[in-house]
């Protein structure tokens, strides 16, 4: 191991997605742009880079990463044979195996896959949160009213979430549950719905401590009035669909300064509520009271370039090279504190 010039493994998957719909799978294969992005940028910072794409099982990998001998690994795997809820057991494994690695820690990933609980630690925290409960098995929420939005409890990508994930009755409630059951095998998580304006927050490990970068709003003004305002998964993919159009993200997003330092402090909060590391998004809708809601935390969000988070480095004058010159060192820093 050369220490002067550690060598960089760029880690992602590389499998044929396995999710519940055939059409969901192109939020499965961006993760292969955003390996070859920070390959270029670790390059770029004077790095030699090694990209470690995993595409049979564990074992397979482990020599991959033996035979390079790389230094650290950058963790961009979404997903391990396919399956996005294994996500955390890629990093579980990094940590047996003490190789040191970016991102999120594995504990971190598992949590945040479980959109409930994280909600219910979130709000331990004193953090707010939209109301919710799982479904089938708990009970709603007194108070808890229609609309409301129902979405796979342990999915990512807006997976399972379209217009008719908006629920105005009980009848339609019973049948979205139903669908989430039957297409992901998993419970629903239903929420109040909040209607309002939507955005999110990037937050990084920088040289003194977390640091939110500038909001992004989900733009939602172009969108029908009649169509619900969420970000749901055609919006979210489909680059040539109304919806994506029709739901543009702005950064910085047009707010007050009150607003601003309210979703960037609630983030940062956020962050270290997760007990998070490195990298996040955290996500937002505030009612058209202006109370503040966090809905979710994203600890291994889209990091390539035409993505948010990049999006928001570029609104802080940060540079992506920059960005991952601080991530190599926050992993080798750890590695030498060991
Ligand atoms: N409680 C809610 N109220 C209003 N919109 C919501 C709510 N929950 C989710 N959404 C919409 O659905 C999108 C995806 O939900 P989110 O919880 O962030 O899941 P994902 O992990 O799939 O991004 C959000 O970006 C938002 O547009
Ligand atoms: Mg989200």
């Amino acid at each position: 191991m050369n220490v002067k010039e550690p060598l960089i493994g760029v880690a992602f998957n590389a499998y044929e997605a396995i999710v519940g719909k055939r059409e969901e799978q192109i939020s499965e294969t961006s993760v292969q742009q955003a390996a070859q992005d920070v390959s270029r940028a670790i390059e770029q910072a004077g790095y030699p880079v090694i990209s470690l794409p995993m595409k049979g099982g564990i074992e397979e990998f482990a020599q991959q990463v033996r035979s390079t001998n790389a230094s650290m690994l950058v963790n961009l795997c979404e997903s391990y044979k396919g399956i996005p809820q294994k996500e955390f057991n890629v990093a579980a494994f990094f940590e047996m195996m003490d190789w040191p690695y970016s991102g999120n820690k594995a504990f971190t990933l598992a949590l945040c896959q479980q959109k409930y609980l994280t909600k219910t630690l979130l709000q331990a925290h004193g953090l707010p949160c939209a109301p919710g409960f799982l479904a089938p098995g708990m009970s709603r929420p007194d108070g808890m009213a229609f609309p409301m939005i129902v979405k796979p409890n342990a999915e990512d990508a807006s997976l399972g979430i379209y217009g008719h994930s908006v629920v105005h009755d009980q009848g339609a409630l019973e049948k979205q549950v139903a669908e989430v059951l039957h297409t992901y095998h998993q419970p629903a998580l239903v929420e109040a719905f909040i209607s309002g304006r939507e955005f999110n927050v990037a937050v990084y490990d920088a040289e003194n401590g977390p640091l939110a970068l500038p909001v992004s709003e989900i733009d939602f003004s172009n969108l029908p009035a009649d169509v619900p305002h969420i970000l749901g998964y055609e919006a979210k993919w489909f680059e040539d669909h109304a919806l994506y159009q029709a739901t543009m993200p702005k950064c910085p997003a047009p707010i007050s300064d009150e607003l601003r330092i309210r979703l960037q402090s609630l983030a940062v909060a956020a962050f270290k509520a997760v007990d998070g590391r490195d990298y996040a998004r955290v996500d937002f809708r505030v009612s058209e009271k202006g109370e503040i809601f966090i809905l979710e935390v994203n600890p291994n969000p889209d990091i390539s370039l035409n993505a948010g988070f990049a999006r928001a480095l570029a609104a802080a004058q940060i540079e992506y090279v920059d960005f991952w010159q601080r991530m190599i060192e926050n992993t080798l820093a750890r590695k030498e504190s060991r």
